[in-house]
């Protein structure tokens, strides 16, 4: 199996393009079922939860090509099962998002529950409590969701006023999918304000959908009879550019992040500042440069524009060699701290208790043989090793890390990283 092996010290420096967005790209495919045609996707980042999308497209009769930063998703002729196993869906928890628009669409679906997750339960009562306002006749068996229509309008959904109980990223897009094929008109409270969020709505309307308030806590859909296909150009993943972004400023690099939108960051850049960092806007995207001390400083994860929980864990290796204590509060996952004692391996000086993270700034890590345990946990973990002075790092299980970087060996090689892709029976 894979590993990744660094040696640390080398400050990155000079510019890296970042690829389309992971958590903006799965939705929107998942979106392709309410249509008829061919839907097409560009700028799609070659990752293996792409392409266990695509699989499962292909399952439920979507003939669906990969292609070179493409995904092209075609209807015609399409013999649709409307079942989503489990062997799929446990590959990746945002599947779960095929069973509105298939029950929006053809009045009927069965659908895996995705079960847990390492960071968290990570329930979707919510999205369920949502499709179940539109109508939907749900019933939970033997793992499955099982979903019809309601026995009325030959089982389209109709408009609701549903209010999330917290606010849920999928749950929101989830919901916008199946109230735009809904009859009437769907209000939906309590909404998340992400980027993704906001953009799938622009893709859904593109499609012929009515949605307004997108990016705000209040979103109106007016369902329409049909819509029609997409052709996207998927945005650049932020999660991904933040991560570009900490590993600059912990290795006291100079880095400009193509694509990287400022708009789309002020949460993150405002603690990037406060850590002690220069962070400036560039014409291709931002600019992150550190020569200076790290400062301690708090985070505390939220909703959009809020601290990306996303961001948590890379962070946290800022901190780690910040000049003294810092907190750090998960509000989002109850197990999102899997990364503090493969750190601690490495020489951190973290606490935790509960949902917090007390970080002991150290004056240098050092290498070490480390596990990967959830995708964000094992980007931190290539921070560490770019930082880490002595010794080289080896990551281990670095499946979880292409599920969301793409080539990101190759990308922080060209910025004057040592790091190498091996074969390691460990993993
Ligand atoms: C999205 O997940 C992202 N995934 C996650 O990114 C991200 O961490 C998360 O939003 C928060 O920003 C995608 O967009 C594909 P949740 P989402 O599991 O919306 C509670 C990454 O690293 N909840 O819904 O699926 C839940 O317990 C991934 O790229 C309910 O209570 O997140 C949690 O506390 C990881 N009931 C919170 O909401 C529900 O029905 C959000 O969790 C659903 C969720």
């Amino acid at each position: 199996m894979d590993a990744i092996r660094i040696r640390g010290g080398n400050p990155l420096r000079g510019r890296i393009r970042v690829s389309g967005a992971k958590n903006a790209a799965l939705p929107i495919l998942c979106a392709t079922l309410l249509s008829p045609g061919t839907c097409l996707l560009r700028n799609v980042p070659s990752l293996r939860d792409i392409h266990t999308l695509a699989a499962l497209l292909r399952f439920l009769g979507r003939d669906t090509e990969v292609g070179e930063g493409t995904v092209a998703v075609r209807a015609e002729g399409a013999n649709v099962r409307p079942e989503a196993p489990y062997e799929l869906v446990k590959q990746m928890r945002a599947s779960v998002l095929v069973l509105g628009p298939l029950l929006a669409r053809y009045g009927r679906a069965r659908v895996s529950l995705p079960g847990g997750c390492a960071i968290g339960a990570r329930p979707v009562d919510q999205h369920l409590k949502g499709l179940e306002a539109m109508g939907a006749r749900i019933e939970l068996d033997r793992g499955y969701i099982t979903a019809k229509g309601p026995d009325t309008e030959k089982g389209r959904l109709r408009g609701a006023e549903f209010c999330f109980d917290n606010v849920i990223v999928t749950g929101t897009e989830h919901l916008m999918m199946a109230a735009s094929l809904a009859k009437g008109r769907t209000v939906l409270s309590n909404c998340a304000q992400e980027p993704e969020v906001t953009e799938l709505a622009q893709v859904l309307n593109s499609m012929g959908s009515q949605i307004q308030g997108a990016g705000s806590h209040q979103i109106t859909i007016d369902g329409v009879d049909e819509l029609r296909p997409c052709d996207h150009i998927v945005a650049s993943d932020r999660i991904e550019a933040g991560t570009f972004m900490v590993a600059a400023a912990a290795t006291a690099g100079d880095v400009i992040v193509e694509g990287a939108s400022f708009e789309h960051m002020h949460g993150f850049v405002s603690k990037l500042r406060d850590a002690g960092c220069t962070v400036t806007r560039d014409d291709d995207g931002v600019r992150v440069r550190r020569d200076g001390p790290l400062r301690p400083t708090n985070i505390t994860t939220a909703p959009y524009p809020g601290f990306p929980t996303d961001m948590q864990a890379q962070f946290m290796v800022l901190m780690c060699l910040a000049n003294g204590r810092s907190i750090i509060t998960e509000m989002i996952f109850e197990n999102r701290f899997m990364h503090v004692s493969e750190l601690a391996r490495m020489g951190a000086n973290i606490d935790v208790r509960g949902n917090t993270a007390i970080v002991h700034g150290v004056p240098n890590l050092s290498g070490a043989s480390v596990m990967a345990t959830d995708l964000r946990a094992s980007a931190s973990l290539v921070i560490a090793g770019l930082v880490a002075t002595s010794h080289e790092t080896d990551i281990l299980r670095v499946y979880h890390l292409d599920r969301g970087y793409e080539h990101i060996e190759h990308k922080l090689a060209r910025l004057g990283a040592d790091i190498t892709r091996i074969k390691d029976a460990r993993a």
